[in-house]
């Protein structure tokens, strides 16, 4: 397990020069050359990479990774997406990877880009995107997938010991190696050369003697060459070292599919429609299959549902993957219609009793204030706009979803058919396909399938074995009063209660582990409005739920599904048996890595299981499917990945029993 970011980032301090140019205040040095910066960019580390020769090579469907050290005002990422549209060919993919330990706030961000006109159509969209970038992995996706961004928020080298990628061409460029000494270390430059390969590339600004026989040592063949301008020499060189260990066999990459790239998703609700959408940018044909005649009717069908993030002051497997989903669906929002179809107007987290209060606390000293701050009782009710019990933890960026409309966001896709009234029952293998049976009716086929059809999936043989779990949850309707439109974020304590959309807020939700009745009930519609009192007598009484009748009120039910650890279930699968045969040395020994390779069950996945927050988890881990199914950087910690991966409860089955 890597060690937890466990301090908040903090943010850069600029100053800014004579000529408008930023300066770390911290490492007192410049983000970029003072004379050139645009053609040292360029030099040190498109051309010393070969970058445009490269990108220029690409054909459709491949991509090329670069990593950096010191993301900074992203000048490097624009130029490289710059030079990429100029070079490749439509269909190639770019990933740019870099990891920043003090994150530039987006007003200084803007001033910074604002250097490089010729830049401006690249910095736009950086920009808009500049959203939520809290501690860990930050995803960004731009121009429909062709460039992916993947920003490490923390320091390089703990967060590069965690990314699970294989990178072409290193940027090596932390500020001057006397000024930041911290970050030039040994240990960082092996961290480099696991992510490398034979032909990895890599440059840098700094001619340091340390830093290149470092370089060296670590597997790198490094040399010096003429710099621009003022500057001499620099580094230039490339991976000469010996291949990183296997990854063990249960998480290691499945081989990726033969032949065509189509797939065919199952379940058109928040992680099918993610899924759908995420492979489709990468150029996959994707038909997505529903069983009703709309997609969003089950649980992601409510009117509003709400960004909570439920957090670990220890930084958990479940903390961090949450931290990173929210910034990948809050930046996805940005493209859906405010007001109607989402709304950044806050989350307040209640201090309902002393338990929460201490955990708030903890939690206020563990994240930045950018994520979330904590509001004393006057302070949260001017926020919320109205009377509380009690004050909480604000969460500014975040709101509440109309879930329907990311659905329909994400799967409206040229590449995505959407087939609906089409009920899977069967899998079944023919060649390298996989086709999707009901009874005798063939409904499709492709040679890969991503199963995100909630709980029933178990209906399937090949995944019957997944600890998936039905928990059904009722929301109740409330119709708008004057009054309760002055509620101005939401509010959560056991339940939550959003502001109005479309004259209704909504009120949920109601947990039972035992229903499988769908009907709304009154019982629950009841109960809901008893979380409403806890949240806010005033409130409950501006709605009038005193004379509400439970059974008048309008609502809808469905079920959440859940994992017994809580995280959903998210990558390839393995045939259940033959995982059992092949590892069942680790009954007797749990430190066996057997070179046995997984048996994998060819061009399966999963992508189910989010539980109470699938509008947090369900959109990245789309991403981390077509990571999987494209060999590319994944988009979460390797040790997320590993807490998601199916394979993890066939593994603690193994060890438990062990004799
Ligand atoms: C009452 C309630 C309140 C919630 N509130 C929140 C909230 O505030 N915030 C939040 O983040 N999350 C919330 N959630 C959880 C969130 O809604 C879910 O995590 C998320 O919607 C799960 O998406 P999914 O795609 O996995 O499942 P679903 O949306 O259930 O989608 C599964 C789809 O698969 C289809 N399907 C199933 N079997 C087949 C088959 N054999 N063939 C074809 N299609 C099939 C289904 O018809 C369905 O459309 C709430 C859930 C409930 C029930
Ligand atoms: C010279 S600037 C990078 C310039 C940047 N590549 C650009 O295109 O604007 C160096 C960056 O490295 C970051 N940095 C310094 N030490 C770091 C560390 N230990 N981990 C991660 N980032 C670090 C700094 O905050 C700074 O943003």
């Amino acid at each position: 397990m890597p060690a937890a970011t466990d301090a908040p980032t903090q943010q850069a301090h600029l100053e800014w020069d004579e000529q408008g140019q930023p300066l770390s205040s911290h490492f007192a040095d410049v983000y970029f050359s003072n004379e050139n910066a645009l053609a040292e960019t360029r030099y040190v580390f498109l051309a010393n990479n070969q970058l445009p020769e490269r990108f220029a090579a690409l054909t459709t469907d491949q991509q090329l990774v670069i990593g950096e050290t010191g993301f900074g005002t992203g000048l490097n990422f624009l130029c490289a997406w710059q030079l990429f549209e100029q070079q490749a060919v439509t269909g190639a993919r770019l990933h740019f990877i870099s990891v920043e330990k003090y994150p530039l706030n987006k007003a200084d961000l803007l001033r910074a880009l604002a250097l490089w006109p010729e830049l401006a159509p690249y910095a736009e969209q950086l920009l808009a995107q500049y959203v939520a970038l809290h501690p860990g992995f930050q995803r960004l996706v731009f121009a429909d997938g062709r460039i992916i961004l993947t920003l490490l928020i923390g320091d390089a080298l703990e967060l590069l010991g965690q990314l699970d990628a294989r990178v072409d061409a290193w940027f090596l460029d932390g500020f001057a190696p006397a000024k930041n000494p911290d970050m030039w270390t040994p240990e960082l430059f092996v961290e480099l050369a696991r992510r490398s390969h034979p032909s990895t590339t890599l440059g840098t600004f700094t001619s340091t003697g340390y830093v290149r026989r470092r370089l060296n040592e670590a597997g790198f063949k490094m040399k010096r060459v003429p710099g621009l301008g003022k500057k001499w020499e620099v580094l230039k060189g490339a991976f000469i070292g010996s291949a990183a260990a296997p990854e063990k066999p249960w998480f290691a990459r499945p081989a990726q599919p033969r032949g065509e790239r189509s797939a065919l998703v199952i379940g058109a609700g928040l992680a099918g429609c993610a899924t759908a959408a995420s492979l489709a940018q990468r150029g996959w044909q994707v038909t997505l299959l529903e069983r009703h005649p709309a997609i969003a009717q089950e649980a992601s069908g409510n009117p509003q549902g709400v960004l909570y993030l439920k957090l670990s002051a220890h930084h958990t497997t479940l903390s961090r993957l949450i931290v990173s989903g929210y910034g990948h669906t809050r930046r996805l929002l940005e493209r859906l219609e405010k007001h109607q179809d989402w709304d950044n107007c806050g989350v307040l987290q209640l201090a309902f009793d002393d338990k929460e209060a201490q955990r708030q606390a903890q939690l206020a000293t563990a994240f930045p204030t950018d994520l979330l701050t904590s509001l004393d009782k006057k302070s949260a009710e001017e926020k919320a706009g109205i009377t509380l019990p009690a004050g909480g933890l604000f969460y500014p960026e975040a709101g509440w979803v109309h879930p329907p409309a990311l659905c329909e966001l994400l799967s409206q896709q040229p590449t995505i058919q959407l087939q609906l009234h089409q009920q899977a029952l069967e899998l079944r293998r023919d060649c390298e396909r996989w086709q999707a049976w009901n009874g005798e009716q063939l409904l499709a086929g492709a040679s890969v399938v991503v199963l995100a059809s909630a709980a029933e999936i178990k209906g399937f043989s090949q995944a019957a074995h997944l600890p998936l779990k039905r928990i059904r949850g009722q929301i109740s309707r409330l119709p708008a009063t004057p009054e309760s439109r002055t509620l101005s974020t939401v509010v959560c304590a056991e339940g939550y209660v959003a502001p109005a959309r479309l004259d209704e807020h909504t009120l949920g939700a109601s947990f039972a582990f035992n229903s499988d009745d769908l009907t709304p009930n009154s019982a629950d519609h009841a109960s809901n409005l008893q979380l409403l009192e806890e949240i806010s007598p005033t409130l409950a009484s501006q709605l009038n739920a005193a004379e509400l009748d439970p059974e008048q009120l309008q609502g809808r039910a469905a079920f959440r599904c859940t994992s017994p650890d809580y995280l959903p279930i998210v990558g390839p699968l393995a045939d259940a048996t033959a995982f059992a045969d092949a590892y069942v040395v680790l009954g007797k020994d749990a430190r066996q890595v057997p070179e046995t390779p997984c048996p994998w069950l060819d061009g399966l996945y999963i992508n189910s299981g989010h539980g109470s927050r699938g509008l947090i988890t369900a959109p990245l881990s789309g991403e981390l499917i077509a990571a999987w199914l494209n060999d590319e950087p994944l988009p979460v910690p390797a040790d997320v990945a590993q807490g998601c991966h199916p394979n993890r409860f066939a593994l603690r089955a193994l060890i438990r029993n062990k004799s």
